[in-house]
């Protein structure tokens, strides 16, 4: 990107050394599995973080973005742990901490992921820098273990709870594809996603309700299925079947039985999906979507009124099927829509929404996009 580039140069009065890029993300299917070792079937979305970075030889970390008017941000290199000083600036150090890189370094990203969409801005900015990192440093981590390294980034230096999904993915996305994940060892299948061949479209919703993984609710729901993972003495729930459940009813709560319960059937849910899209049958994808979104809605309880809205009313609106994506609590859900249908869903649920007295919704679109890259300026 040449505007990065001059905007680096501008800022910090020499030329960056390397320029990179990384997407945000929507998950066709396979939601809240990630961190109990299920599949997982997202693609990487047009929208991405760019990144443009030069080594220092002084120890000094300056960060800064075009969105935040580029208000330079300075740490020593030394201070670079868990516990620093900074606010969105943590995510970008704690892939500098993660990645263990001693030397300073001047950072500009500058992004178009919609922010607090469920879009996973976050996991685009942790891996526009670390693949601009791994090329500048010579670090050559394969992409598994930047997802790792990004990931331990959000948990341990952001503080927030999450899986893997949204980095491999921004990583590992393929233009045309969704990436069927197995998070257990992150190995990857790329699975044809033409929709717009089959005269589809998936929009993108994005409720503007609050989304805030940082609240108890996401750490919550992760603990409920470890805790069931303990007491059946089993490694996480991908090692779980419904009659195994069953047979355990009496040694859990209600809840983790729900929660499980969903882990469980969303995990089928995602092979099942699979199947579906190698045979192109989008009435099968859309039914699978749609009890997606009941299993999130009853079980795992992490919707909200304003996705249960967008989902019902996308669906009067003849979408094949609709469900909340990303944690949930708010943020954005999907509806797989027939090309001709998408200004009728909008429609629909704008005055959904305003009947609703709901903000205004947001739509976007996006077929599934290439996964992040790097590349010195010359
Ligand atoms: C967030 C997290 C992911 C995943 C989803 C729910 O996006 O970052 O790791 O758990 O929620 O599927």
């Amino acid at each position: 990107m040449v505007s990065i580039a001059r905007n680096f140069e501008t800022l910090f009065g020499r030329k960056p050394e390397v320029i990179s890029e990384a997407p945000g993300r929507v998950n066709l299917i396979g939601e809240h599995i990630d961190y109990s070792e299920g599949f997982v079937l997202p693609f990487a979305i047009a929208d991405r973080t760019y990144a443009a970075i030069a080594s220092r030889s002084d120890g000094l970390v300056r960060i800064a973005s075009v969105q935040r008017k580029e208000n330079i941000f300075s740490i020593d290199i030394k201070d670079v742990q868990p516990g620093s000083k900074g606010d969105w600036e943590k995510y970008v150090l704690g892939v500098i901490w993660s990645l263990d890189i001693g030397t300073g370094v001047d950072i500009l990203v500058d992004g178009n992921v919609p922010a607090g969409a469920g879009l996973s801005s976050s996991a685009a900015l942790e891996c526009s820098v670390a693949v601009g990192l791994n090329e500048l440093f010579g670090l050559n981590k394969s992409l598994e273990d930047l997802a790792r390294a990004t990931q331990k980034a959000e948990n341990i230096y952001a503080g927030v709870p999450c899986g893997i999904m949204d980095q491999s993915v921004s990583l590992m996305g393929k233009k045309g594809s969704a990436l069927l994940l197995d998070c257990r060892d992150l190995s990857t299948e790329s699975i044809p996603f033409s929709v717009a061949d089959a005269g589809l479209e998936l929009l993108i919703i994005d409720t503007q309700a609050h989304h805030a993984l940082v609240d108890g609710g996401y750490a919550e729901r992760r603990a409920s299925c470890e805790s069931v993972a303990t007491t059946l003495k089993i490694p996480s729930m991908r090692n779980l079947t419904l009659d195994v459940l069953d047979s355990h009813r009496n040694e859990i709560t209600d809840i983790e039985y729900i929660r499980a319960r969903h882990a469980v059937t969303e995990i089928a849910r995602v092979l099942e999906a699979v199947k579906a899209l190698r045979a192109s049958d989008f009435i099968s994808l859309g039914n699978l979507i749609n009890a997606s979104h009941i299993s999130l809605r009853d079980d795992y309880q992490v919707s909200c009124p304003e996705l249960d809205a967008a989902v019902k009313a996308s669906l009067s609106a003849g979408a094949l099927g609709a469900r909340m994506v990303g944690g949930g609590f708010g943020g954005s859900a999907i509806a797989l829509v027939k090309a001709e249908n998408v200004a009728k869903t909008r429609e629909a649920v704008s005055a959904a929404f305003e009947s609703r007295g709901f903000k205004k919704p947001r739509f976007f679109t996006s077929l599934p996009s290439a996964g992040a890259s790097a590349s010195r300026v010359s």
